[in-house]
């Protein structure tokens, strides 16, 4: 009986798993190079026994590698430069003490479970598989991480008298303004040469429904963007719907620039998911499985090709001495803003593409609030706020509703207009605090008088990290191919910088390519 291509990759997937599959078909030569390279790795055991691959960095990606290659039996050893695991990925609680070049945070936030903050990365799209595989394979328990909330707010300072306005309510005028726009047009007949009459009567229909559009295809409000009053919906009596936000005023503001589209972003689509309790569940369900392997405090000095593969010379804070490590192989996930700067044997091209990738000035600043105000006052119920002012957006956590307290992200810069994050990151954290006090309360009057404590991160100031992600969306092709026996990895690796699905994926590649030198070797 004959079996078809299908049929096979089907029934090896459900004997030997997804990763067999992958190994499967890439055999066969069903898969594209880069799907291929980022296959989960699911080597023999013990196929890698003798090899010894030192991983520089123990963030996503290089605990990811650790993770991988021993599994095979390859002999890792990690070097950390700090004294934890996780890299960016860094959840803040009570009593932790967050270090930047110049200057140490004590974080005084309640110690309870919701009073937390992920100051690196917070969201996983639905579609990020890698790293929702491994959640699922460590038993990372995840919840929905709330991207669009309509009852969130648009502020821009030089609109609408400077006051908020609803998200629903900018949602849905901008759409009835536009539809209207495009009825008049299908009805003066300017679009008749792409539209045959039925196609036009079509369109009308579709606008009308589209825009909520009246039977004359005019936009006068719609009872999507709420209603009049303290109560957004109707109760017992009809109410009255709210009056169109002005078209002038919508159109000069910045909202359609990016923020109102922003969940239609692949990336940050529904659905998204952020670990119960913190992001940090990642790094440290990694941990458990590879912390014996990491050397904390090891702050490499020089990265140096031998002949038999790859010396790391590092200083060891711990012992406070200078030791060297051999190996047969690197993987180096060392930021490029940190990378650029260590003596190294790479080749001019490598050190050249190193130097080429600049990281966001990323800052984040998390309040805890004693009362959930957004909730109580607003009906806000997670999501994020936008503003054209420095802090560029308010998120309200996904969790813990209705509790007393919890905790805001106050600003999370990125660098939009250039200076933001650099203008932020230069103030000492009492200063950042009150800046972005000040500028929350045009948001949400009394806003200071709600919030009990902050800390910062002002990523461009960590030490060993020196920025938040890289600027460009491709990795440099020299950092997708190994310098010798260094590999690369780390998210700038990718084409999805500034995600842990980019470290995961780079990982993986420097991984398999290095399964693939062994073995044919
Ligand atoms: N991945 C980061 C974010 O979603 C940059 O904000």
């Amino acid at each position: 009986m004959g079996m078809t291509k299908r049929d096979f990759l089907r029934s090896v997937g459900a004997v030997a798993g997804v990763g067999a599959a992958y190994h499967t078909m890439s055999a066969l030569g069903l898969l594209g190079p880069a799907e291929a390279q980022t296959a989960a790795p699911d080597f023999p055991l013990g196929s890698g026994y003798g090899k010894h691959v030192v991983i520089l960095g123990a963030g996503i990606s290089g605990m990811t590698s650790a993770y991988e290659l021993s599994k095979a039996g390859y002999d890792c050893s990690i070097l950390e430069a700090s004294n934890r695991s996780g890299g960016r990925n860094l959840t803040v609680r009570g009593g932790d003490v967050i270090r930047e070049v110049d200057s140490r945070q004590w974080v005084d936030f309640d110690r309870e479970d919701h009073l937390y903050a992920n100051m690196g990365p917070a969201r996983i799209p639905y579609h990020h598989r890698a790293i929702l595989g491994y959640c699922k394979e460590f038993g990372v328990e995840l919840e929905v991480f709330t991207n669009d909330n309509r009852g969130a707010l648009f502020h821009n300072t030089e609109r609408f008298g400077g006051q908020s306005v609803v998200g629903r309510q900018v949602m849905t005028d901008l759409r009835g303004y536009i539809a209207e726009l495009l009825a008049k047009a299908v009805n003066r007949n300017a679009l008749d040469d792409e539209l045959t009459g039925d196609d036009k009567e079509r369109v009308l229909a579709m606008l009308t429904s589209f825009g909520g559009l009246d039977p004359d295809h005019l936009y006068i409000g719609s009872n999507r963007g709420g209603y009049q009053g303290e109560q957004i919906h109707t109760g017992l009596a009809p109410g009255d719907v709210n009056d169109p936000l002005d078209f002038g005023e919508l159109l000069n503001s910045d909202f359609w620039q990016y923020k109102l589209h922003f969940s239609q972003f692949l990336n940050q689509n529904p659905t998204l998911f952020q670990p119960v309790g913190g992001m940090d569940a990642i790094p440290k369900a990694f941990q458990a499985r590879v912390g014996h392997l990491i050397h904390f405090g090891s702050i490499v000095e020089e990265i140096r090709k031998t002949p038999r593969g790859v010396r790391i010379v590092y200083r060891d804070q711990r012992r406070n001495a200078t030791e060297a490590v051999e190996a047969d192989f690197a993987i180096c996930t060392i930021p490029a803003p940190v990378l650029k700067d260590i003596p190294s044997d790479f080749a001019s091209e490598t050190q050249a593409a190193i130097a080429s990738i600049e990281f966001v000035p990323a800052v984040k600043i998390g309040f805890q609030t004693r009362r959930r105000f957004w909730e109580e006052d607003h009906a806000i119920y997670g999501g994020i706020s936008w503003t054209d002012q420095d802090i560029t957006q308010i998120w309200y956590p996904a969790y813990g509703y209705h509790r007393q307290k919890g905790v805001i992200m106050g600003a999370y810069i990125w660098d939009d207009r250039p200076g933001q994050g650099l203008r932020y990151s230069q103030m000492t954290p009492p200063e950042r605090l009150k800046a972005a006090m000040a500028e929350g309360a045009h948001m949400h009057p009394g806003y200071a008088d709600e919030i009990e404590s902050g800390v910062s991160r002002a990523w461009p100031k960590v030490p060993f990290q020196k920025g938040g992600w890289p600027e460009n969306y491709q990795a440099p092709a020299a950092l997708q191919q190994p310098d010798g026996a260094i590999y690369f990895a780390g998210d700038q690796a990718t084409a999805l910088p500034g995600w842990q699905e980019g470290a995961v994926l780079a990982a993986h590649a420097a991984v398999n390519a290095i399964h693939a030198r062994v073995t044919a070797s």
